[in-house]
């Protein structure tokens, strides 16, 4: 088996950032799996399905025609790294992510990801799911408001004017249907290192993720 690290936790806690910042540490793979979900739901506004619709959900969950290359994501040849970003679209895959057949179709197309030297994958099941094995799993928290201001500010970065108390809203909202879904819900393994970033900065962060890789001797 690979070296496996996996960098579990809610939405705007900097598991990007930080799993970005492990695989230049240790030269190992990326695997962006909200991504994955986020394409699925980009697909899902794309081509109208309803989600009531499970054939044709699973059936798009399954041959899902995505591509990542070099850090852009490209959906049937199209390049919707953007795209896949806005709200409309982290809505519906929190919605689609909570539907126990989406997952089971998206389960191998993540494990095929780990692949010598080794995988930093990010996600929300990774530790517990989709990696149970993995060497080395982190667990990132963070509160919501915390989360929201950070989130307020990377749109502000990208010239989006928006309103904090819906942004913490709607992260409250996806939290809770996160974490109280039936299948693979947001629950930190109970081997994985919890790191409170609510205080810390991302080099605070990433020092705390490297002395706990350290001592699993990657
Ligand atoms: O990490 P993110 O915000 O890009 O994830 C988008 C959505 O996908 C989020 O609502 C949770 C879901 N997700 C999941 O259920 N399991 C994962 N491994 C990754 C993401």
């Amino acid at each position: 088996m690979h070296t496996i690290v996996t960098v579990d936790g809610p939405s705007g806690v900097g598991k990007g950032t930080l799993a970005q910042l492990l695989c230049d540490y240790t030269g190992f793979h990326f695997l962006d799996s909200g991504a994955i979900y986020r394409t699925l739901a980009y697909g899902v506004i794309a081509k109208n399905i309803d989600l009531a619709n499970m054939p044709e959900l699973v059936n798009l969950a399954e041959s899902l025609p995505v591509i990542f290359e070099s850090g852009r994501v490209l959906f049937d040849g199209k390049d919707i790294t953007t795209a896949i970003r806005n709200e409309e679209v982290a809505a519906m895959a929190s919605k689609v992510a909570a539907i126990p057949e989406v997952r089971a179709a998206l389960l191998q197309r993540q494990k095929d990801f780990a692949q010598a030297p080794g995988l930093v994958a990010d996600g929300r099941d990774m530790g517990t799911i989709v990696f149970p094995k993995a060497h080395a799993k982190l667990f990132l928290k963070a509160s919501a408001e915390v989360r929201a201001e950070r989130r307020v500010n990377q749109l502000k970065n990208q010239g989006v004017t928006v309103n904090i108390a819906q942004i913490t809203r709607d992260i409250m909202e996806r939290d809770e249907r996160d974490q109280n879904r039936s299948v693979s819900p947001l629950v930190p393994a109970q081997d994985a290192f919890i790191i409170d970033t609510s205080d810390l900065n991302i080099d605070q962060v990433f020092e705390k993720a490297k002395e706990f890789l350290q001592k699993r001797g990657i």
